[in-house]
């Protein structure tokens, strides 16, 4: 800890372009303080209410046991408070993307910022921190004084249904990222958690999964992204997954809560279960600290249940004093007594947009621009839009995560299905209307539209237009994976069908995740929005007519076919059901998932490893000027290069440094990056500080850096790398 506390991350040491110095100003979390002041107040309570803590329900209708409490909202979880020490109760909501809508019970907005992977495609981290204290803020104004939040799982298969709702596929990027996030959330004074602890990377079988997978592979990786997120956003509470690892339920690991999260990284929050993720009162012992959401577990193992076991054991005892102690001072540090969160708070939905927007227009990657077909002009005499909703929203992924914009969603489209999360499993279309932007734009323009649900007439259209421009659309849920890569609904035959009537063809493409692309030399442009959220029509439009000019890079390596992915068939992807709630079939709770396979090389890694190429890499992305790396140089564990915009107009570009080499032994990490803002013709000279954890191998209970020779590229993506510069190191070993 101390060791990477001193040597700040990846992150440019200077201030980041886009003016974070003063955003990341979050009132200073002082986690000792809050710790001394939490034990002072479990040495006051009572045996009852040493177990109050401890237990969390589902404050909502419809679901057995005694009704929701007065004093809760409709939310994620409440957990009582203890009025007599001045100790609040817990009001949870999810999530990382907003407020979530809880099948719209509150009757209420709220800013859906765009999803995990277009913020993180900025690279900024003063984009995640300005989204988490724009959600933060909106939670607390609801009445919650937990927000959810803080998914960080790396992408390890990009058929995840989940992975929306994440950032990236590599620890530094995902570290960085979901800390900043975490501190914004945090500067509203209520808790975040990080989530979900860990290794839950497949939805499929994800409360029975069992993933392999060695300590040093899972240290360099998943557990590295969690462990750069808690110390730079110093989150009150971590949620444990619902998935085994190594046998182990990971809410019931003493590996993962007490080895690793406790023990190793010192960490002094609690752990929270995901909701149905605990197995029995035996948790307690092996780390967990609260148990959530209690009505989707078989029982409740804490609360009262744990009285009568620390009233007769001295071990849960101690156990219950701990317990205690790190959920108070995880509300002591956030400050959450003493600024109550109530109902009923203002919320600035305009502020909100605006800071969507400028999420999703800094998200956008260009992924392909030939003959410069992009940005459009504004004096366009007609355009063709065609399919994914554009006349009516924009997408956004469904789940615990999803978020009801301001007047709630402008479209659903069922899946149909029945029981208590049908409700949940719905494409919902929040209310930015890309039509209409684009229309904004070209106010000259012959703007037409066909919903692409007729190959043919569409093509007419495409025909008729100077310009055709094809949304598409991939819409993914929490629960199940995807089935494979390709775009659904027929999508794929009608982007072709388009290209071959009009090479003016650009696609616009609305994705949860890396899709393939059948038709890819076919077409003219294409643009990755993810999912935008709450304006994204407007984003998407003021990159398409050069407004903003994309400056997003792949958090993510999109595939050319997932025969190069570690596991082409997805475990269990052919027996297991789709299922929200992830109970198994009786009988068939026996699936595992072996991440041994690429350890911790994944991704990029794993496609230099076996020296595949992408679709496109992590890292790529292009712009509407163009940009040169240059001088890269490393001494100790500083780099510094300069980025310059060789082009015509002002542009962002993201500056990527790899490791590439130690001791002759070919390898490729990303040790550092910096989003930088260039006018045309000039240049930044940028410097970031290699944390060391990234040059060492996990060995023998800490971290091994080996003496030698390191090489190091700057990358214009994980493929496009300057020439190496090499470096002498000396070697170290230490514990975290
Ligand atoms: C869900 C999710 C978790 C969410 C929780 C509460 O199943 O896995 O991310 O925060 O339950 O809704």
């Amino acid at each position: 800890m101390t060791i990477s506390r001193i040597l700040a991350s990846g992150v440019a040491a200077v201030a980041l372009a886009h003016g974070a110095a003063q955003a990341q100003q979050a009132p200073v979390i002082d986690m000792k303080a809050a710790e001394a002041r939490a034990a002072a107040t479990v040495k006051q309570m009572t045996p009852d209410e040493k177990v109050v803590l401890t237990l969390g329900v589902m404050p909502l209708p419809g679901f057995p046991g005694a009704p929701p409490p007065a004093d809760a909202v409709p939310g994620a979880g409440y957990v009582p408070g203890i009025a007599r020490l001045g100790v609040p109760a817990l009001r949870e909501t999810d999530a990382s993307l907003g407020v979530s809508w809880v099948m719209g019970l509150r009757k209420d907005g709220a800013t859906a910022l765009p999803s995990g992977l277009a913020q993180a495609a900025s690279w900024n981290p003063d984009v995640l921190y300005r989204g988490g204290a724009t959600i933060g803020a909106e939670a607390r104004a609801k009445g919650f004084n937990v927000l959810l939040a803080g998914g960080v799982n790396l992408m390890r298969d990009p058929r995840n249904g989940r992975t929306f709702e994440y950032l990236a596929e590599d620890p530094l990027l995902s570290g960085e990222l979901v800390g900043a996030a975490i501190r914004g959330v945090q500067s509203n004074h209520i808790i975040s958690t990080i989530k979900h602890f860990a290794l839950n990377g497949q939805e499929t079988g994800r409360k029975y999964v069992d993933v392999k997978i060695a300590e040093p592979a899972a240290r360099e990786s998943d557990l590295l992204a969690f462990q750069i997120g808690i110390e730079r956003g110093q989150p009150g509470s971590a949620m444990c997954a619902y998935n085994r690892v190594l046998g182990h339920q990971a809410c019931d690991s003493d590996w993962l809560l007490n080895k690793v999260l406790k023990g190793s990284w010192g960490w002094k929050g609690f752990v929270m279960s995901d909701w149905g993720a605990v197995p029995g009162v035996s948790a307690a012992l092996n780390g967990l600290d609260q148990q959530s959401g209690v009505q989707l577990d078989p029982a409740p193992f804490f609360g009262d249940a744990l009285k009568a076991k620390a009233a007769s054991d001295p071990v849960y005892a101690a156990r219950l004093d701990d317990m205690n102690k790190r959920i108070l001072t995880a509300i002591y540090a956030a400050g959450v007594d003493k600024n109550p969160a109530q109902p009923g708070g203002a919320i600035d939905f305009a502020k909100g947009a605006a800071v969507a927007e400028d999420a999703a227009k800094q998200g956008i990657v260009l992924l392909r621009n030939t003959g410069n077909l992009l940005p459009l002009a504004k004096t366009a005499k007609s355009i063709a839009v065609i399919g994914g909703y554009a006349d009516t929203g924009v997408l956004s992924g469904a789940g615990s995560s999803q978020v009801h914009s301001e007047g709630g969603p402008a479209a659903v489209r069922s899946l149909g299905g029945d029981g208590p999360f049908a409700a949940l499993m719905s494409q919902q279309y929040h209310r930015s209307v890309p039509l209409k932007a684009i229309k904004a734009m070209a106010p000259n323009a012959v703007v037409t539209f066909r919903d692409g649900r007729y190959i043919t007439d569409a093509v007419e259209k495409a025909r008729q237009a100077e310009v055709a421009i094809v949304f598409a659309n991939e819409w993914r849920m929490e629960g199940a994976d995807q089935p494979d890569l390709s775009l659904p609904d027929g999508q794929d035959a009608l982007i072709a069908a388009v290209a071959a009537a009009n090479p003016n063809t650009i696609v616009v493409l609305q994705t949860g995740g890396p899709v393939l692309m059948p038709w890819l030399d076919k077409v003219g442009a294409v643009v990755e929005a993810w999912y935008p959220g709450a304006r994204g029509g407007e984003a998407i439009a003021s990159v398409l007519f050069g407004d903003t000019n994309p400056g997003g890079r792949l958090p993510v390596t999109f595939p050319a076919s997932v025969d190069q992915l570690p596991r082409p068939k997805l475990d269990g992807s052919d027996w297991v059901e789709p299922n929200f709630a992830g109970d198994p079939a009786p009988g068939k709770d026996q699936l595992h998932a072996d991440y041994d396979i690429e350890g911790s090389d994944v991704g990029y890694r794993w496609f230099a490893k076996k020296g595949q190429k992408a679709l496109f890499p992590f890292g790529y992305g292009l712009s509407y000027t163009t940009f040169a790396g240059s001088g890269l140089k490393v001494a100790g564990l500083k780099a510094g290069f300069t980025l310059t915009n060789t082009g015509k107009v002002a542009g962002d570009d993201v500056g990527q440094v790899y490791l590439v080499g130690r001791n002759g032994q070919k390898l490729q990490r990303l040790v550092g990056f910096q989003r930088v803002t260039l006018a045309p013709g000039t240049s930044q000279k940028v410097n970031v500080t290699i944390d060391p954890r990234l040059l060492a191998d996990w060995k023998d209970g800490g971290w091994t850096m080996p003496a030698g020779s390191y090489s190091f590229a700057l990358g214009r993506d994980a493929e496009t790398l300057s020439a190496p510069v090499s470096v002498k190191l000396s070697g170290k070993t230490w514990k975290d």
